[in-house]
This record gives structure tokens, sequence and C-alpha cells, in this order.
């Protein structure tokens, strides 16, 4: 049962691996593995509190940057991950979608990530957004360069364009807003994540570092949100109608 302010859509910044990792005396990777058992938490809390879309910030433009083996450590961690996960995704019937720049994954992943997408294309309920080789900044400049395309090839009048529209270009096309983005470890930050998307979000910090989040913290978050009070511009008195 979805509860009335339940948030539609959490959107996570999963931040803390490699900190846990070195509390525990762990080499980063090992922070990275108890992450995925978080997500796998998570998506199981989210369905179970009724929240309909999840996405998760699972591999940045910038991560890339990040050392060879750390890398390569994180992809081979999101091949097992989809591997594992294909069943439970259609046994719970969630939808996949990947948001982010798919065709600069490695091959494998991408061949995985498709049959997910595919495999689950058809559920309308539940929605696991994966952002991997996301950023925003590239969104933009992505679905900027589609509204070219699309104005070139005269698909329509560039002046008849708003926000809307827009939106449509954005990998997230079908997705509603996040209600609540929540990012743990204490930081601070939006880090290039779903800048157009979150503009009016809720923000919610956690100080739990993502291999220890948990349902609880899952609860707490969505306990917040629904004190807080959206108004989008407006008054209170406005709002209270
Ligand atoms: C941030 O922790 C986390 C990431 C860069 C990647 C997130 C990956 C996972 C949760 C595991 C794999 C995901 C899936 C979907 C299988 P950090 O390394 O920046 O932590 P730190 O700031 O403490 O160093």
């Amino acid at each position: 049962m979805t509860a009335v302010n339940t948030p539609k859509h959490i959107a996570i910044i999963m931040d803390g691996n490699g900190r846990w990792a070195k509390q525990h005396k762990l080499p980063r990777i090992e922070g990275h593995r108890r992450g995925a058992e978080a997500v796998k938490r998570t998506l199981k809390a989210a369905q179970e509190n009724g929240v309909k879309n999840l996405t998760l910030f699972a591999f940045s433009v910038e991560n890339w940057n990040r050392p060879k083996l750390e890398v390569l450590a994180l992809m081979d961690l999101l091949e097992r991950f989809l591997s594992e996960q294909m069943s439970e995704l259609i046994k719970r019937k969630i939808r996949l979608r990947v948001v982010g720049r798919y065709r600069e994954l490695p091959e494998r992943i991408q061949t995985l990530l498709h049959k997910a997408e595919e495999a689950t294309q058809d559920y309308d309920e539940y929605t696991l957004g994966l952002a991997l080789n996301y950023g925003s900044r590239t969104e933009v400049v992505d679905a900027v360069k589609a509204v070219a395309q699309a104005a070139i090839e005269g698909s329509f009048d560039p002046n008849d364009l708003d926000y809307d529209g827009f939106s449509q270009y954005l990998y997230t096309r079908d997705m509603p807003d996040p209600d609540l983005v929540i990012r743990t470890s204490g930081e601070c930050r939006l880090s290039n994540f779903l800048l157009l998307q979150s503009a009016y979000s809720e923000i919610y910090l956690s100080k739990v570092l993502w291999p220890d989040f948990c349902e609880n913290e899952f609860k707490a978050a969505i306990a917040e949100y629904a004190s807080r009070e959206r108004r989008y511009g407006k008054t209170t008195e406005q709002i209270k109608v």
C-alpha cells in the first residue's frame, strides 16, 4: 500500500563505499561489493514501501577517471549484479531503465542491459532507473543535439519548444521527476546528478555510508519527506486551498 505522501520517485546518490572499506580495513572494492548488497536491499525496500520509481547513481561520467582496477572491478560487479538480478526484476515485475550514455559502456554490459530492459519493458507499476555513465551536463548536451537535429529535419518549430517538450529528449523521458533525492555519507552536493529533473526535489542527506544503508534509513527519509511542504514557488496559503 502506498501512503498519501509517499514519494513517487526517489533518486539516490550512493556515496561512502570507499570510506566504509577504509573503516573496516578492507580494499575499496569490498566497499563497492557491500554497496551492491545495499542496492538489493533498497530495491526491495522501495517496492515494499510503495515507491514506484527508484533511480540509483551507480556510475558517473566522471567515474572513468578512477584507478583502472577500480573501474574494472565496478564493471565486473555491475555485470554480476545484472546477471543475478534479471530473474528478480521479472519476478517482482520491475521495469529496468538505463539512464546515461549507454553506448560507451563495455559491450558485455550493454548486452545485459538491453536484455533486461527488453524483458521488463511492459511492467508499468515499478521502475528501477540505473544511472550508468551518467552526468547531467552530458545529458543536456545529448538532448540539445537531438532537439537541434529534429528542428533541422523540420519535425517541429523551435518556437513551440517548452520544458515539457525538451524533457522528452532527456534520458529520463518516461519517468516522473524525483520527488526526493537522497545522498548518503554526509556529503552535501548533487555531483552532476539529475540537475534538471531535481529542480523541485526535496533533498535528504543521510550520514550513513552507503554499504550500511538499510530499510530503516529509507523509511526515515520517506517520513522526513512526508513532513515537508512543497510549494513550487507558491505561498503556503495558496497550496493549502
Ligand atoms: C560512491 O562511493 C559509489 C560509487 C562511485 C559507485 C556506486 C556503486 C555501487 C553502489 C556498487 C555497484 C552498483 C551496482 C548497481 C551493482 P565512493 O567510492 O565514492 O565512496 P567514498 O566517497 O567513500 O570513497
